[in-house]
């Protein structure tokens, strides 16, 4: 470590990773910067003129100081990528999701148990304040016994060529379903279709049973008139919804649910109580999120984060088989 900060080197300097560059840069020493096009080698070369750049990322792994990477290339890159930088002995942040198959991510976290490394995947939403909140909600027993968790993730674009919907968008969904759950799923289903280009599902309808019953749905689109990210929590006492839309009122609780009153001879009736919003904090969610990493990294690990996200890849790869079988 230089300065007690850890080294770092970053792949992938697109529209996501300069966000990561951003952050790393200031929590951390920023040593290596990698990208396959020149165009963005030349300039992040000028933004950052303390940073190497290249194009090869076997380069990055071959600095013996370089403690940590980043890898924020597309998709089919992150499990080879993440891999070679493991075997190299480099803790590693990966972007969502790290694999495109719950077998490559199985091997990933293999590794990284074996070396004794942190696998981070970049599950963005889990360090929301706002999903914080959910989770404390949910596990305080405010809303009572959860029953249903639904997410809605919908808008006109960004239509993508090699993620479909589930995959591009319902990770973030599934990634937070899971987090508030914490069960196996006992059933998985989804359905879609590729309208725009062949093979790539536009709209998505996804549902998941639990061990226990409980049950969720996401519905993902980016054909869609309403720009959505809404998840809600329906709970047997109370109920809640993050709206990332709203920019106070994050989360609304609603004190309402079905109740059977006594002498109601096991009538179902409803209450509706009041409403509040809880204060959240608006710190910016990948701050923590890099935060945490370099926290992991320094202060040593238990791998929670690395078996959630290979919850998410097997969920993902489920719905996979639901949607094409
Ligand atoms: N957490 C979030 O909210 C969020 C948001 C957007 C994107 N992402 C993720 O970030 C990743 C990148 O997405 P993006 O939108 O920035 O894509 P992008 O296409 O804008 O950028 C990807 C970059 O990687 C480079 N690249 C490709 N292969 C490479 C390789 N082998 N070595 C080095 N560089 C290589 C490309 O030249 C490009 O500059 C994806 O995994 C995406 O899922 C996450």
């Amino acid at each position: 470590m230089s300065d007690g900060k850890l080294r770092v080197g970053q792949a992938g300097l697109g529209y996501w990773g300069r966000n990561l560059a951003r952050n790393f840069d200031d929590l951390a020493d920023l040593r290596w910067l990698c990208d396959a096009s020149a165009e963005q080698r030349a300039e992040f070369a000028e933004r950052y003129p303390e940073a190497r750049v290249t194009g090869d990322f076997d380069e990055v792994l071959a600095d013996p100081e370089i403690d940590a990477v980043v890898i924020a290339t597309p998709v089919p890159t992150h499990h080879p990528l993440a891999r070679a930088a493991l075997e190299a002995g480099k803790h590693v942040f990966v972007e969502k999701p790290p694999a495109m198959r719950a077998a490559e991510m199985e091997e990933l976290v293999a590794l990284a148990e074996a070396r004794g490394l942190v696998l981070m995947p970049g599950h963005l939403l889990l360090y929301h304040p706002a999903v914080q909140k959910l989770k404390e909600l949910v596990d305080d027993g405010e809303l009572g016994e959860v029953l249903v968790v639904y997410g809605n993730r919908q808008n006109l674009g960004k239509i993508r060529k090699d993620e479909n919907a589930l995959w591009s968008l319902g990770v973030h969904d599934l990634s937070v379903i899971l987090y508030l759950i914490q069960e196996e799923i006992a059933e998985a289903a989804a359905h879609g279709r590729a309208f725009l280009n062949e093979g790539v599902e536009d709209v998505v309808f996804c549902y998941l049973r639990f061990a226990s019953g409980k049950i969720a749905h996401m519905h993902l689109s980016w054909l869609d008139p309403h720009k959505m990210r809404r998840l809600t929590v329906v709970g047997r006492d109370k109920m809640a919804v993050f709206d990332d839309m709203e920019l106070e009122r994050k989360i609304t609780v609603y004190d309402k649910a079905p109740e059977q009153p006594a002498g109601s001879y096991g009538e179902w009736r409803t209450r509706t109580g009041d409403e509040f919003s809880p204060t959240i904090s608006n710190a910016e969610p990948l701050r923590l999120e890099c935060e945490h990493f370099l926290r992991l990294v320094q202060e040593g690990w238990d791998g929670r984060e690395m078996r959630d996200g290979l919850e998410v890849v097997r969920a993902l790869e489920l719905l996979t088989e639901s949607l094409r079988g």
